[in-house]
């Protein structure tokens, strides 16, 4: 039987991998801090549909814990890691910025010290298209410069590709680094504004719209996201026997490591974003036209032709449909 390390397993993203990975009759090994930076009833009441599995544990500890992973790898000698545990949020980065430090950076720096006591046939690892930073020209690529991250969350991703990668050229650790693109979808995360903007909408509040409306965004919706991540497990980079077989890789030429690109190709006004809320909850939107928030940028796009090379994945959800089923769970999960 196959054995997955899933960090973040409780998050909404790490929800969906764990059922995906179950689903195929792996063994899933979670840990989660169960953490209060969002509703922790929503953690625990997307943890409650893992347990039941047979093959599913979870242990509730912060992965930045000195020697807690390394027990784990000892234990489970986990086939595939997928790292998601981090401290996610543009804007909470500006209040509390030590809890990046802990997470994103000593929890990764944890777990790439377990792996190369056990080494996995592969990790992969959530980044994001915020490690693009100020950068402007579209749709972005793989290969692009990268180095003007706008907020400390975005640096820190950007750090842990760095140092994911010293560790995939040291010591032989095959690590796939997945730059995320605004994941939606049904369990979503309270604190990003499809969440907001419906919880307001439905209950008849302003919802503020930053940068004035002049904002977009690249929508992935979560079952589209979870199907490339499955199938990229199975693209184990090599750099020895892949290099240069694929146009416009980003497989490093000392590592078997690359970055790849999660998004839907397809770059969408945040306002047509609203005006799919409201169509799918039947209500007008009250927005408050507010300028940019620190540490944000006003757009992302993804060229997600690399995704496409590696596993033939086409993301495949329009805004309209993704909306319309966050929606109806949203609609179900707090009975409004
Ligand atoms: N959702 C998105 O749009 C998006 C976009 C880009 C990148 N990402 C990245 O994808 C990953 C998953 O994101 P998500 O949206 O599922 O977020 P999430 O906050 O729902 O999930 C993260 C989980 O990790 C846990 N966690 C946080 N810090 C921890 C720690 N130190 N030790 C153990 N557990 C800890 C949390 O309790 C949470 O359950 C994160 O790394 C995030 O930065 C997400």
């Amino acid at each position: 039987m196959t054995t997955a390390l899933v960090t973040g397993s409780s998050g909404f993203i790490g929800y969906f991998v764990c059922r995906a990975l179950l689903d195929e009759g792996w063994q899933v090994v979670g840990v989660d801090s169960m953490n209060d930076y969002y509703d922790v009833n929503l953690k625990q009441a997307r943890l409650d549909r893992l347990t039941p599995s047979a093959e599913f544990t979870q242990t509730k500890a912060t992965i930045e814990t000195p020697g807690l992973l390394l027990d784990l790898f000892d234990r489970y000698r986990p086939d595939v890691v997928v790292h998601l545990a981090a401290q996610a949020g543009v804007r909470y980065s500006i209040e509390n910025p030590a809890a990046y430090f802990e997470a994103n950076l000593g929890g990764t720096f944890q777990l790439l010290e377990a792996a190369r006591a056990h080494p996995p046939r592969h990790m992969v690892m959530a980044s994001s298209s915020s490690a693009y930073g100020a950068n402007t020209q579209m749709p972005y690529h793989e290969n692009m410069k990268a180095d003007h991250q706008m907020s400390l969350y975005a640096a820190t991703k950007k750090a842990t590709e760095n140092i994911a990668h010293s560790y995939a050229h040291l010591f032989g650790l095959p690590i796939t680094m997945f730059r995320f693109f605004t994941v939606y979808g049904p369990w979503g995360r309270p604190d990003m504004a499809p969440h907001k903007f419906t919880s307001a909408i439905l209950e008849g509040r302003e919802i503020s719209v930053y940068n004035h409306g002049d904002m977009r965004r690249d929508f992935t919706y979560i079952a589209d996201l979870v199907q490339a991540v499955r199938l990229l497990v199975d693209a184990v980079p090599n750099h020895t026997t892949q290099h240069g077989s694929i146009a416009g890789d980003s497989l490093s030429p000392v590592a078997p490591f690359r970055v790849v690109n999660i998004g839907n190709s397809d770059t969408v006004p945040l306002l047509d974003f609203i005006a799919a809320i409201e169509e799918a909850t039947g209500k007008t939107a009250k927005q408050k036209l507010m300028p940019m928030q620190p540490g944000d940028v006003p757009a992302t796009w993804a060229d997600a032709s690399l995704l496409k090379a590696l596993t033939g994945y086409v993301p495949q959800t329009d805004v309209a449909s993704g909306v319309a089923q966050f929606v109806a769970w949203y609609r179900e999960y707090y009975k409004i």
